[in-house]
């Protein structure tokens, strides 16, 4: 395995968490009552697994490796931009969700922000993994390809921390609002 294969790995886990959260923002907005609990399990997998694993491997090891090779530096400043705008759509969403939870109207905000989110997860996914493409073939050595995905693997909470939360992932999706 290289780190671009295992970054590819969390983008297809990503993906599935991009589906659910636009399929979430959907419902609510026709009406239907999402448990609280379960738009809750979304932010808890975009704080945990989104940014605190994989946007973590991205900014501190793989985009500085790539940068190093002194090229593709404006796609990657963009990316971290992107990962920012990320992190405040995931605010306004816990915000309002507060705010509802607490019994205020905050149905509009929470399926507004839910689906921002998911446009935004679906275009950052789509030009990184070009990105990826273009790494893979031109600039990462297979020696990095390996030290930066041993260096991934290496710390097992982190490995238990993704499991985890893909099975949040799995479990989102075996839900009825989800399914129907
Ligand atoms: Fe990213
Ligand atoms: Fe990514």
């Amino acid at each position: 395995m290289s780190a671009t294969g295992e970054l590819r790995a969390d983008h297809d886990q990503v993906r599935r968490l991009q589906i659910i959260t636009e399929k979430c923002a959907d419902k609510i907005s026709k009406g239907s009552n999402i448990p609280f609990s379960d738009i809750e399990k979304i932010t808890l997998i975009i704080y945990e697994f989104v940014d605190a694993i994989h946007h973590s491997r991205e900014e501190d090891s793989y985009f500085p490796c790539v940068a190093s090779y002194d090229t593709l530096k404006e796609e990657i400043r963009k990316f971290m931009i992107e990962h920012e705008f990320g992190r405040n759509i995931a605010r306004e969403i816990s915000k309002h969700l507060q705010r509802w939870k607490k019994g205020e109207d905050a149905r509009e905000p929470v399926s507004r922000f839910l689906r921002t989110y998911s446009v935004y997860l679906f275009d950052h996914l789509n030009k990184e993994n070009q990105f990826f493409d273009q790494a893979e073939a031109d600039v990462l050595s297979p020696e990095e390809e390996k030290e930066m995905y041993e260096q991934y693997r290496s710390v097992i909470a982190i490995t238990k921390k993704k499991e985890d939360m893909i099975k949040e992932i799995d479990y989102l999706e075996s839900q009825p609002w989800f399914q129907f």
